[in-house]
């Protein structure tokens, strides 16, 4: 495992390093931390496993077996004690993918989905191309800290019918608390709320222990929670995730919807899951202490520069940097033109106006350029 180990990504059809954004005067040899993946090769148990499969040579109809749902069962045991049953689990191509068949199939056309921003902005698209309607309780933040405005949430799942929760929380890293998501829990009972909890980031927890919504007593019973090994060890492009649902009415109207797009992972998403949950762990808690070591460097170098603010998220491998105070007009293309591409606070919704997001899941020598040219191009 070596994290520092800088490997080309261009040329690979690389969403992250092989796209630009459309402003001039931006320098050739950008240095690009907008998408969340990672620059890291994978576990080599990743990559044994699917070479050993690509090398059978036949890639047929394949279905996931024991050794798949058992292996996200053992996870979810040792890593959360939680206790999942075989029955609950619904693989996926994806998180999003499965986030769009739950709105089909549980809201109609003009309901209300509310959504925290500043938040991942696909949840916006998912909810307005499915011809349904944003309904935004936007997050508290007040020095920098988030937390739910419940009266808001309240007075807004009055007229909605799902809620979909970030847990832990992209972009402002927050990872929810037990009570947090009990006060949660009571709204979306009171108010009849489907919750939709996205838990993409949960091994990417650090100052604070990941609580899954099926955690929480009444919650397990209205929720579909969306999980996968995407973000935890770096395979996002092998498109794969899973929904667990433990409420049997919920979760065979789901399925439904999954048989009707005959939505299956493929051959190599099998594989990876298994090889990642039965062997990646000693991989993960180093990865974890390396992004840990990259915020620090982060916290140290930007704080103060320009005015800008960053605190060490709760989780996800991403830092919300504060700029409302700096001196820039336009952050975010003043810093592009210094040539480091961060993702503008705007996409995640007006709330994230002044704020941009850095991903760190990056070798040293790229995070430490990155930040000089940062550093040195706006003091
Ligand atoms: C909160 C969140 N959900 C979902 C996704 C994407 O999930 P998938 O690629 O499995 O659709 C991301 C990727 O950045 C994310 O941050």
């Amino acid at each position: 495992m070596n994290f520092d180990r800088v490997i080309e990504r261009r040329g690979t059809n690389c969403y992250k390093w092989d796209t630009r954004p459309d402003v001039l005067g931006i320098p050739d040899d950008l240095i690009s931390m907008w998408v969340a993946d990672m620059d890291f090769v994978v576990a080599d148990e990743i990559l044994d496993a699917i070479s050993e499969r690509l090398r059978h040579g036949i890639f047929g109809y394949t279905f996931p077996a024991d050794e798949y749902f058992d292996s996200i069962i053992n996870w979810w045991k040792e890593r959360y004690g939680v206790d999942l049953k075989r029955e609950w689990i619904i693989p996926l191509t994806g998180v999003i993918p499965g986030m769009a068949l739950a709105i089909e199939k549980f809201s109609s056309k003009g309901d209300g989905i509310i959504i925290q921003p500043p938040v991942y902005w696909p949840f916006r698209n998912v909810i307005e191309l499915n011809d349904r309607v944003v309904v935004e309780n936007d997050l508290l933040e007040n020095g920098g800290e988030y937390t739910m405005d419940f009266d808001d949430l309240d007075e807004k799942a009055k007229d909605s019918k799902i809620m979909i929760l970030c847990s832990p929380h992209n972009p402002v890293g927050r990872v929810w608390s037990d009570e947090e998501l009990e006060e949660l829990s009571k709204i979306a009972q009171k108010r009849d709320l489907l919750v939709i909890s996205d838990e993409i980031h949960s091994d990417f927890s650090f100052s604070r222990r990941f609580v899954s919504a099926i955690s929480i007593g009444d919650l397990r019973e209205r929720v579909i929670v969306l999980a996968s090994p995407n973000k935890t060890f770096n395979i996002p492009g092998i498109r794969n995730g899973y929904a667990i649902i433990p409420n049997e009415d919920i979760r065979e109207k789901f399925q439904r919807s999954v048989t009707a797009h005959n939505m299956k992972p493929n051959i190599f998403s099998i594989v990876a899951t298994q090889a990642a949950y039965s062997h990646g762990k000693e991989w993960l808690e180093s990865v974890r202490d390396y992004i840990l070591e990259n915020f620090k460097l982060v916290e140290r170098e930007l704080n103060g520069c320009c005015g800008m603010k960053m605190k060490i998220p709760e989780g996800t491998f991403l830092a919300w940097i504060d700029f409302r105070e700096s001196n820039l007009t336009d952050p975010y293309i003043e810093i592009l033109k210094k040539g480091v591409w961060l993702q503008d606070g705007k996409v995640f919704g007006k709330s994230g106006k002044g704020f941009l997001r850095m991903n760190v899941a990056t070798p040293r020598k790229i995070l430490l350029e990155a930040l000089r040219r940062i550093r040195e191009g706006l003091s």
